[in-house]
């Protein structure tokens, strides 16, 4: 196993639609798959897809931590959403509501933008087995589909912002929400 470089946002790789993959048990995959999921931990990030590791592939790793599943979906799921690996997937929204929060990205380091994103969807995979998955995911978890998924299309959350005012260095942003709180004499 190794770690990858992953792109940064600017790089071709990641403004190109990627490519299905045709053989999810091929061995070239498994190993790939293997090296994304290490890389995806030692960055401390919650999901990583092909493209941001050099790779035009449909392909996605991502998990999500208990403290982040959304109540509606603790009660179904029992906790946290395991290490997950999507092979070529598909997402259908189910219902048009959609609600708006902070995003980051591995591949935009240091920033941070308020994105909307369809609240309640359902998504397909193929898993590494090659065999076919079925999932409905509300919240963060819904979030984190949407947001990798884009990666395959060539989409960077930057490009969902609404409000531009919404979107720049973590470290700026939360300072200056922190002055404008004090300043408004609401801290
Ligand atoms: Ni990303």
């Amino acid at each position: 196993m190794a770690i990858l470089k992953i792109a940064r946002m600017g790089h071709p790789v990641l403004k190109t639609p990627a490519r299905p993959v045709e053989d999810p048990k091929s061995p070239e995959i498994r190993a790939l798959v293997a090296d994304m999921v290490e890389t995806m931990i030692d960055a401390d990030g919650t999901g990583l897809a092909a493209p941001q590791v050099h790779v035009s592939l449909r392909i996605v790793v991502f998990f999500v931590d208990a403290s982040r599943v959304s109540e509606e979906e603790e009660l179904e799921e029992g906790g946290a959403i395991p290490l997950t690996v999507m092979i070529n997937p598909e997402i259908e929204p189910l219902s048009d509501e959609t609600e708006a929060d902070w995003e980051g990205c591995l591949s935009v380091p240091g920033m941070t933008g308020e994105v909307p994103r369809f609240n309640h969807i359902r998504y397909r995979f193929l898993g590494l087995d090659g065999k076919p998955h079925e999932r409905e995911a509300t919240g963060f978890h819904a979030r984190v589909v949407q947001h990798e998924c884009d990666h395959l299309d060539g989409i960077l959350y930057p490009q969902r912002v609404v409000d531009m005012k919404r979107f720049g260095f973590t470290d700026a942003l939360m300072q200056g929400t922190r002055k404008h709180l004090e300043d408004i004499g609401e801290e």
